[in-house]
């Protein structure tokens, strides 16, 4: 079955940002001048996703509001003769079809993705976490919606990450196929390094059957409440079977300051408008 949907859930604290985040939603923070939920949103269209199904909470309004219409810049703009950025601003809410669906209280990623079962129906879908953001040549979810379409189960995106990075990160057993690709043998939550299977860890792209769903609500909440996808993909690699796709290109986790910083300074260092001036500056001040 044809992959037509994206999940992204969008409806968490934030609390690495705070206090932006106190009234900003962090998929709002700016990388440069495009807030990093548009990458998310721009990376399903491109791989021919038809409809995202966006799980935000109460207050963060902002993000659906940055895609729908603005008539009166609309306006101002064109009054202005700025067809130019008329035009891109009408590309944002042209984009894609977007639901909003409420999680009304973070109880966790697997709860907010079950936020979203109505919008999705019976058919596989693909989920973004929108803080980690993928810059490749081809969209990483088109690539796994085909792995999906040959193999079905659930398709994960991974990536080799150093020592220092793995105890704080899901990595997974892999068994492999090809060089990108390899059969996951079980996933592994935060591993001390000593007992890691490998330095694989998982990046928010999935791509999904709809019998996640039934295994999110078979699933009991953890320690501090919170409602994990990880039990829940690991039944469905029982069952189904799951896979690894080791993407190219470069990615950020955009969920810290930091990372939001260094993909910030990465976006505008590959800018013609802007590049060659930050670039002399970083020089000059470094
Ligand atoms: P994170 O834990 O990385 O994001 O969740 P967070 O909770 O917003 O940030 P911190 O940890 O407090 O700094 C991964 C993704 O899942 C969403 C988040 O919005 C983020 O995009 N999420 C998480 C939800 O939508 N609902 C939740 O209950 C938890």
């Amino acid at each position: 079955m044809r992959v037509r949907k994206a999940v992204i859930p969008a409806a968490g604290f934030g609390t690495r940002f705070l206090p932006v985040t106190r009234t900003i939603p962090k998929v709002m923070l700016p990388i440069v001048d495009l807030p990093a939920i548009h990458y998310s949103v721009e990376e399903a269209a491109e791989a021919g996703i038809e409809h995202v199904v966006l799980v935000i909470s109460r207050g963060q309004e902002a993000t659906s509001e940055y895609f729908g219409r603005v008539p009166a810049l609309e306006k101002a703009l064109e009054d202005r003769g700025n067809t130019a950025l008329l035009e891109r601003m009408l590309a944002i809410s042209d984009m894609i079809d977007i639901t909003f669906v409420y999680q009304d209280e973070p109880l966790g990623l697997g709860h907010a993705v079950l936020m979203a079962r109505e919008a999705v129906g019976d058919e596989p879908f693909a989920v973004f976490l929108p803080d980690d953001i993928i810059w490749s040549d081809t969209p990483t979810i088109g690539k796994m919606i085909d792995i999906y379409g040959e193999r079905g189960g659930a398709v994960i995106s991974v990536k080799e990450v150093p020592d220092e990075a793995v105890p704080s990160l899901g990595i997974v057993d892999p068994e492999r196929i090809t060089d990108d690709l390899s059969r996951i043998r079980r996933m592994v939550e935060k591993p001390k390094l000593e007992d890691a299977p490998s330095n694989l860890a998982i990046i928010g792209r999935y791509v999904l059957p709809p019998e996640i769903f039934q295994e999110i609500e078979r699933t009991t909440p953890g320690a501090i409440g919170e409602i994990q996808l990880t039990d829940a993909l690991d039944a469905i690699r029982e069952s189904q079977g799951a896979y690894a796709y080791r993407f190219p290109g470069e990615h950020f986790d955009v969920g810290t300051p930091l990372g939001m910083l260094k993909a910030s300074v990465y976006a505008a260092l590959h800018r013609d408008d802007i590049g060659q001036d930050l670039r002399d500056w970083l020089r000059d001040t470094t």
